[in-house]
């Protein structure tokens, strides 16, 4: 504990996250996560009218505000999250709670009715969810966790909010279904295992479990593999959304910077996010200048119930 820091951050983690973002960013990034937190939900389309949810969720005594810039998501405020979370809306399957920025991780890769889409990191699936009840019936979600537990987790989330039937679900190794499924999807999201940074909350040293400066350079180690194998599994012209919950560049740009030395048929594309506060992605960290492409990555602060995010979204030109 001696490594944690008065305000109950992690020391290292506050000085870097000033080198990221600037000091002024940064202390309001801090402000922001430190603060308790909205809760945001989506209707499940794949249960219910977004009428049907939402008498749903007032029935169990909330009265919710829609999300400026999201359509179907909606918020309330940080003291109700546990009567979101535990109420019968959520328990039947007609709402989703899930993060804005993690429904924008979805929007990003853009699945549309009919296309076969791999998510390469998939549970507990909130954003599975999403991506079937985007791709419709006619289309084909490939959903691949490697952690037993999880992989269970994830099955039954899908079965409870109606996708059992949509998603087929794989236990594996996502740096490795590549040599199986070689140009096969037309969309692919890795939302990767990270060091999970922008869940820390101050004096709350659990949701800090994950990070140490050795945590962040396991993860890129990770992340690395599955993104190459995320590339692999697209079809020449489709499209990857590569994202974290963390700041830390080495888990961000420097991944994305490592993907694009290596594969030149691999392409950045901006993102347009209505999250309240973003930024582009860096062009340098500690020694490692980034390439300019780099810079079309997308960092989503912190800001109400918009959780710190880290978006890249890539095409496999050839
Ligand atoms: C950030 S979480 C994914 C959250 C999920 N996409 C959602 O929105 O509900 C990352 C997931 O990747 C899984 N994971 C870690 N290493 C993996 C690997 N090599 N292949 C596939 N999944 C992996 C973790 O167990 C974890 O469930």
């Amino acid at each position: 504990m001696a490594a944690r820091a008065a305000a109950g951050w992690p020391r290292g983690f506050v000085e870097r996250l000033a080198r990221a973002l600037g000091p002024d960013e940064a202390a309001r990034a801090l402000a922001a996560q430190a603060a308790p937190a909205h809760a945001a939900f989506r209707v499940n389309r794949l249960r219910a009218t977004p009428e049907a949810a939402l008498a749903a969720v007032r029935a169990d005594g909330l009265d919710p505000e829609p999300l400026p810039g999201l359509e179907g998501v909606w918020a309330v405020p940080a003291h109700a999250r546990g009567r979101l979370t535990h109420g019968r809306a959520a328990a039947g399957g007609l709402i989703y709670v899930q993060n804005p920025s993690s429904i924008a991780a979805v929007l990003a890769l853009d699945p549309r009715p009919g296309e076969a889409v791999l998510d390469l990191c998939a549970a507990p699936g909130g954003k599975t969810l999403l991506i079937a009840e985007r791709v419709g019936e006619a289309g084909i979600v490939s959903a691949v966790e490697a952690v037993r537990a999880r992989f269970h987790r994830l099955r039954a989330n899908l079965a409870r909010h109606g996708a059992d039937g949509r998603v087929r679900c794989f236990l594996a190794d996502g740096a490795r279904v590549w040599r199986k499924v070689e140009g096969r999807f037309d969309r692919v999201l890795v939302d990767a295992p990270c060091s999970a940074e922008a869940r820390i909350r101050p004096g709350a040293p659990e949701t800090a479990r994950h990070w140490s400066e050795r945590k962040i350079a396991e993860m890129a180690r990770k992340q690395r593999r599955l993104l190459a194998s995320a590339l692999r599994c697209l079809r020449p012209g489709g499209v990857l959304v590569y994202c974290t919950c963390t700041y830390a560049p080495e888990e961000n740009e420097a991944v994305a910077a490592w993907l694009l030395a290596r594969h030149p048929e691999a392409r950045v594309e901006p993102l347009a996010i209505p999250a309240p506060r973003t930024m582009p992605g860096l062009c340098d960290w500690a020694d490692e200048a980034f390439p300019e492409a780099v810079t079309r990555a997308l960092r989503i602060l912190p800001d109400g119930p918009w959780e710190g995010f880290f978006l890249c979204r890539l095409r496999r030109t050839a």
